[in-house]
């Protein structure tokens, strides 16, 4: 049976922007964070202290969060590569985090310079240091359908390092298919698998749209019981010179298909789609959510 209730993981601000070519503004990334949280989003991830020599956009991060209005009951997180990152994250107040890891080698090396050992490795005084404040850490694993450099990953290695992941202390792991290219049966494949290793209550899934293929893998998601999904207000991400590229899910999109589930998210989907349509003006750019286009000629 279906949950009743899902959570939403909305990753716009960073996921999202982090793949803008034009630079946003600290004024217009908080906007859209205040913009989420008004519409009832309960966890936004606002941004990354990463290196900014390799995501530029991502380099005002502790602006965005001492702009933002701090709703009780919401979360806001941002991603933590390093103890350098986390540190950063505490000096601005940040309360929760995400270590990102890698289910291909070469994905790895190519998004944070070294091995999957190695960048598990590197977590552990991140976890040590969060643990002794107080912060909860999240856990991503990327190309866990397929890797844009090594093609096919086996979900026997997304198992091993959500594994790891979990041992050493994220209390969620996000399961991310970075190049969309899942479909229904072999996401089922891999939470079956998956699902062996770390319970299904501490997995999210995490899909792009690149094939167009991501409420489809929600949908079977939902039926291996994940209650849990990452998602993006008016599919922000992907690189508009990368032919075929698109971001994550549109946040809307997913929103209109729990609804019709009769499935909790506690979003308001008009007010959800404002943000978006907002965030796309800001960018020059028509919304990359099908329900918020149908919406807008209706
Ligand atoms: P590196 O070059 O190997 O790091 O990068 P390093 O330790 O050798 O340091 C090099 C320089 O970076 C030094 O500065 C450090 O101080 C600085 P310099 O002395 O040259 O002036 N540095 C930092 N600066 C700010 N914040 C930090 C930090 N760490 C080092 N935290 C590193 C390694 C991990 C830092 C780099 O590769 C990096 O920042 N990678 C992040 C890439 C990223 O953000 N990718 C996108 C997120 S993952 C994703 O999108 C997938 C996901 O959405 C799920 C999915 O879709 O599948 C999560
Ligand atoms: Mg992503």
């Amino acid at each position: 049976s279906l949950p009743s209730h899902v959570r939403l993981v909305e990753v716009g601000p960073r996921d999202g922007l982090q793949n803008e070519k034009q630079p946003v503004s600290v004024a217009d990334k908080v906007r859209l964070v205040d913009g989420l949280s008004a519409a009832g989003l309960g966890y936004i991830e606002v941004g990354s202290f990463v290196s900014p020599k390799w995501v530029p956009q991502m380099a005002g991060s502790a602006e965005v969060f001492a702009g933002i209005e701090q709703r009780t009951g919401v979360t806001y997180a941002a991603l933590t590569p390093n103890l350098k990152g986390l540190e950063a994250a505490i000096e601005a107040g940040v309360k929760e985090v995400a270590v990102f890891a890698a289910a291909s080698e070469s994905f790895s090396q190519r998004n944070i310079n070294c091995s999957i050992a190695d960048s598990l490795v590197r977590f552990e005084p991140v976890m040590e240091l969060a643990q002794q404040r107080g912060i909860r850490v999240r856990g991503y694993v990327s190309c866990v359908l397929g890797c844009p450099y090594d093609g096919d990953v086996s979900p026997h290695q997304v198992a091993a390092v959500a594994f790891a992941l979990q041992a050493m202390g994220c209390y969620e792991i996000s399961l991310g298919d970075t190049i969309g290219v899942g479909t229904a049966g072999n996401v089922r494949q891999l939470f079956e698998v998956v699902g062996r290793d770390v319970p299904r209550e501490r997995l999210a899934g995490h899909f792009h749209d690149t094939y167009g293929q991501a409420l489809a893998n929600i949908y079977a998601s939902l039926l291996e019981g994940v209650a849990v999904f990452d998602s993006s207000v008016a599919g922000l991400g992907g690189c508009p010179y990368a032919k075929g590229a698109t971001g994550n899910v549109a946040s809307e999109d997913v929103v209109y298909l729990l609804d019709g589930l009769g499935i909790e998210t506690g979003v308001d989907l008009s007010r959800l789609i404002e943000a978006g349509q907002r965030i796309s003006r800001t960018l020059g750019r028509e919304t990359a959510s099908r329900v918020a286009r149908a919406r807008s000629v209706a």
